[in-house]
């Protein structure tokens, strides 16, 4: 029998900015957050180089900033969310710059603006170069640590979600540390996902490893609507130096006139589309992958347009290229096209809410409508910050008593299974062979087998089963996309279509039959 504690507190799942952001908009609600690391380790915020995508020039407006999400999303971005999210971007980057985000700012006080890819004009608002992720992170934690009202369960781990009528009464938690705990259930007042995306499902990824699918994962196996699940974001500029997870080389290189050349010195962009480097995300990614694919090695060229001052604008690209023995100097970086960002996850309607109740759902998990078949640059930190202040006012709306919440304490006991690690080494190999950049038919067949395999072969790993039931509704949405639009390029359809398309919309069941029904007829 599960060890089982009560709480009247709201249940935070994740620790990134959108679930710390949340916490804080939630005062004077008492508030635990569940995270899986230190708090600030692991979370792939913590990890943004770009920046938070915000009309803050005079000459820019939201509309503009919206209308560029919606070209850049491949017909299937919902209008009204894109306006709604770029009309509210001010006024969150004003809010971080009063909670202490320290964003670059001009000698007469403007905000210091980011070109990125798709962006009609330089509109990121950036920190120190490449360290936007690391310094909010930092502000939002120094508040979250001082406020009274949160409590933060750190190195703890969600690995399940239970339910009655329809909605969401307990998370099951573990500890983190290496060999697990058993499992504790936590009955909460309301839950809110705030744990990321799925990058850490392929094997070439630029998030951190504990970003691999297992909040949508947890969410879909309790029965919680999924959209758009086969939209995977790869970065086209990874550097490739065999770093698991891959350092990133910022878009904003690009928006600096850094160039994309192969091995024989050729411009690979040129003729592919006419903002070349800066086209969108997906174009540029397809465009590496295929030169990595042809052995012809493409690399970003920094040398013209950054030199020595690399190392100063940029310290995170340059630290990761110094610990890898490069100079971008006087060499250009090798890159790759790696897994980046999750564009699906848990349906949520206007109020973040998901389809069982008592739960919502902010940031990267969950799918709003706002990035389509192809977000566009800095969107995601942005997205995060809207709706974890939505998620965090429906909340209030629905529970607007304010108990006084004593703090929980978390007593982990033996019996958990450690990660099976050769499973997971098996699965991020079929994602990114088989469901990575460019997909067809019979590869995504392949991928469905072999995670139904490996799950098979693992059946009482929770966190396992969550990677497996996300990889299953990506390859499974894969499959059933039968076209090739933005993110998702099917080799046996040729792309990209004309007009607007249609939002996937899909249960962990219906993937799971579809899935079952294809290992059946091939094995
Ligand atoms: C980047 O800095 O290139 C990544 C920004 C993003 O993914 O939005």
């Amino acid at each position: 029998m599960r060890h089982t504690l009560y709480t009247d507190r709201i249940v935070i799942i994740g620790a990134g900015l959108g679930g710390l952001y949340a916490a804080l908009a939630l005062a004077p609600r008492r508030v635990v957050v569940i995270s899986p690391d230190a708090l600030g380790a692991g979370a792939s915020s913590a990890w943004a180089q770009g920046g938070v995508a915000a009309a803050m020039a005079q000459t820019d407006s939201p509309a503009a900033h919206a209308a560029d999400t919606i070209r850049v999303g491949a017909g299937i971005v919902d209008r009204d969310v894109a306006h709604r999210v770029t009309s509210l971007a001010r006024e969150h980057i004003l809010n971080l710059t009063a909670l202490g985000a320290p964003f670059d700012r001009s000698a007469t006080g403007e905000y210091v603006l980011s070109r990125e890819a798709a962006h009609s004009v330089a509109r990121v608002v950036r920190v120190q170069g490449d360290q936007a992720g690391a310094a909010i992170m930092a502000a939002l934690i120094e508040k979250v640590r001082a406020a009274p009202h949160i409590q933060v369960l750190e190195r703890t781990m969600a690995v399940g979600l239970e339910t009655e009528a329809g909605a969401v009464t307990s998370v099951s938690l573990q500890s983190a540390a290496p060999d697990r705990s058993a499992p504790v259930r936590l009955r909460g007042r309301a839950f809110l996902l705030a744990g990321g995306g799925s990058g850490g499902l392929y094997a070439l990824t630029t998030n951190p490893p504990q970003i691999c699918g297992q909040v949508i994962g947890m969410a879909a196996r309790a029965g919680a609507q999924i959209s758009d699940a086969e939209f995977v974001q790869f970065h086209p500029t990874a550097i490739d130096v065999g770093e698991d997870p891959a350092p990133l080389a910022t878009e904003a290189l690009r928006g600096e006139g850094a160039l994309l050349i192969n091995a024989c010195g050729e411009r690979f962009m040129d003729g592919l589309h006419p903002d070349r480097e800066l086209a969108p995300r997906d174009i540029v990614a397809r465009a590496v992958y295929q030169q990595t694919r042809d052995g012809k090695r493409p690399m970003l060229d920094t040398r013209a347009a950054l030199g020595g001052r690399l190392q100063s604008l940029y310290p995170a690209v340059w630290q990761a290229c110094m610990r890898n023995g490069l100079n971008p100097v006087t060499h250009p970086i090798p890159v790759v096209a790696a897994a980046h960002y999750h564009m699906g996850g848990i349906t949520t309607n206007s109020e973040g809410k998901a389809s069982l109740g008592n739960l919502w759902v902010c940031g990267e998990a969950s799918s709003t409508g706002l990035h389509g078949a192809n977000r566009l640059a800095s969107n995601g930190l942005l997205e995060a910050l809207v709706y974890a202040r939505i998620c965090a006012n429906s909340i209030m709306a629905t529970h607007a008593d304010c108990p006084d919440a004593p703090e929980i304490t978390l007593r982990f006991g033996h019996g958990g299974t450690a990660p099976p690690l050769d499973a997971i080494r098996a699965l991020r190999h079929t994602m990114t062979r088989n469901v990575g950049v460019l997909r067809d038919h019979a590869g995504l067949q392949r991928a469905l087998c072999d995670i139904a395999r490996l799950e098979t072969a693992n059946p009482h790993v929770p966190e396992f089963l969550n990677m497996c039931a996300t990889a299953t509704l990506i390859a499974a949405g894969a499959r059933a996309r039968c076209e090739s639009r933005g993110a998702h390029e099917r080799a046996d359809f040729a792309g990209p279509p004309e007009g607007r398309g249609h939002r996937s919309i899909t249960t962990f069941t219906a993937a799971m039959a579809q899935r079952d029904q294809i290992t059946k007829d091939l094995t």
